[in-house]
């Protein structure tokens, strides 16, 4: 029998009016039937929430960071149940969404000690003539109800990056997971049902973007909007938020510069997981290499061997390395995008077809920068290696994109390496590493079109709560 979900609004599982099948993006089997949120639930969602925020506002520090830290316990008892949900709904390789779950687990255990810490500071406001004999402080105050709206490619530590800091400031919350991966946030609403978090301070609400998303983007109630998608959603939910507070963690073709005089062989290994893994649908997935050109050749034969190496098949089998992309279209798309790259002079030194859903891992050597598989975020396994005469023509190539979210350069100069964090224009960079790289209490955002405001749980929390100053006048 196929298992068929429930809504979760104000504490309970409710049967949807309509359904949506969901079916694993490697084997094609269904997975389960997904409810279709109508707006009359989606409002019913956002009431829940609404009603729920004085329970949270008033809620103490440590209730809060009990809830989480008793979420944390749950997580690590049913860890491998949740690392399957992941690899059957986003087509994860096993060994990566055991990860995931684990990076799942340190970001809720960030939030709980982060609810402990949310403070203000004291203001010496005699500093300025007429602030004199008065005692001014700041406190921060949770915003209300948050709309968290999440992708699919890591379907529950991206949805941990904005449930755990909305929990650990006292904010409701309605929930719209990537429609592609449901499960994995109906199985974080059991948890928190178990956890004790109140009726109505998570509700998750599944169906289209344009009826779940317009309404939370829309709806008056609704003062947080927090994404992570595509450019062009985030840009059109900017546009009809409002005065609501807005996060939006977009995408990137992110880039690496690879220095004269690196150690290639320290790095190849690194570089290949940083183009490949989750295949390659992570917004910081390596999409562009600058070499020197006194390495290039050397470079590119290592890369590419060690692509070849790389197991393609089945998300549930731990060897694999490599799975299927999240849909058919997208084999698709990036198929048209490897052959447009062809057909103007670059080379594919492997890959470039697709067997089933899996596309294979791609090396595209000398792609003009302005071909789509250099320019657009590809979201797949496929990565471009170019030559470059100098650091300095690295950077240029580099900042020469719509998106700026994370950088990386491999380098044993240090002036070098200063000299690239000062020039890259991005929201983070990585010097000796790969712009992939991230651990979940780091800030995290970008520049351009990579998005506005930033995540990394203490980060969050300033997005997601507002500066209320008191003064105290005892003149
Ligand atoms: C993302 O795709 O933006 C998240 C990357 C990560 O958390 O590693």
């Amino acid at each position: 029998m196929v298992l068929k979900k429930k809504l979760f609004i104000n504490g309970e599982w409710i049967e949807a009016s309509s359904y949506t099948t969901l079916t694993s993006p490697y084997s094609e089997e269904v997975l389960a039937e997904i409810p279709s949120a109508t707006e009359k639930e989606v409002n019913d969602a956002i009431e829940a929430a609404y009603n729920a925020r004085e329970i949270m506002a008033k809620m103490p520090a440590h209730k809060r960071a009990a809830i989480l830290e008793k979420l944390v316990s749950l997580f690590e008892e049913r860890a491998d149940e949740a690392a399957k949900i992941i690899a059957l709904e986003a087509a994860k390789p096993i060994t990566t969404a055991k990860q995931e779950v684990s990076r799942t687990i340190a970001t809720y255990k960030f939030a709980a000690e982060e609810a402990k810490r949310i403070h203000g500071e004291t203001i010496p406001l005699d500093a300025a003539p007429g602030g004199e004999n008065r005692i001014a402080y700041t406190v921060r105050e949770p915003l209300g109800v948050v709309g968290a709206i999440t992708p699919f490619n890591f379907p529950m530590n991206l949805v941990a990056h904005k449930v755990g800091p909305a929990i650990a400031t006292g904010n409701p919350i309605v929930l719209k997971p990537a429609s592609q991966t449901p499960l994995s946030s109906y199985f974080l609403a059991e948890l928190l049902e178990e956890a004790g978090l109140p009726a109505g301070a998570l509700n998750v609400v599944t169906g289209s973007g344009r009826v779940v998303g317009d309404k939370l983007v829309t709806d008056d109630r609704v003062k947080v909007i927090t994404f992570t998608g595509s450019p062009a959603v985030g840009i059109g939910i900017r546009n009809k938020a409002g005065l609501k507070r807005v996060t939006l963690e977009l995408g990137s073709n992110a880039a690496l510069i690879i220095d004269n005089g690196v150690d290639l062989d320290k790095v190849i290994n690194r570089t290949v997981v940083g183009a490949f893994s989750n295949q390659g649908q992570v917004c910081i997935s390596l999409q562009r290499i600058y070499v020197h050109e006194n390495v290039y050749d050397a470079f590119v034969e290592k890369f590419v061997a060690a692509t070849k190496n790389l197991k393609v098949g089945d998300p549930l089998d731990p060897q694999t390395d490599v799975s299927a992309l999240i849909s058919k279209g997208d084999v698709g798309r990036t198929l048209e995008w490897i052959e447009e790259a062809k057909q103007n002079g670059a080379e594919i030194a492997t890959g470039g077809i697709a067997e089933g859903n899996v596309l294979l891992p791609t090396v595209v050597l000398h792609a003009d920068k302005s071909l789509k598989v250099s320019c657009q975020e590809v979201f797949a396994p496929i990565v471009n290696i170019n030559k470059v005469s100098s650091v300095a023509e690295a950077i240029e190539l580099v900042n020469d994109s719509r998106y700026g979210l994370q950088a990386g350069i491999y380098t044993d100069n240090v002036h070098t390496a200063l000299d690239a964090a000062e020039k890259l224009h991005v929201g983070g960079v990585m010097i000796n590493d790969i712009p992939t790289f991230r651990v979940d209490n780091m800030p995290y955002g970008g520049v351009k079109e990579s998005g506005v405001g930033r995540e990394g749980i203490k980060y969050a929390v300033e997005e997601m709560t507002e500066m209320k100053l008191v003064v105290f006048n005892r003149n």
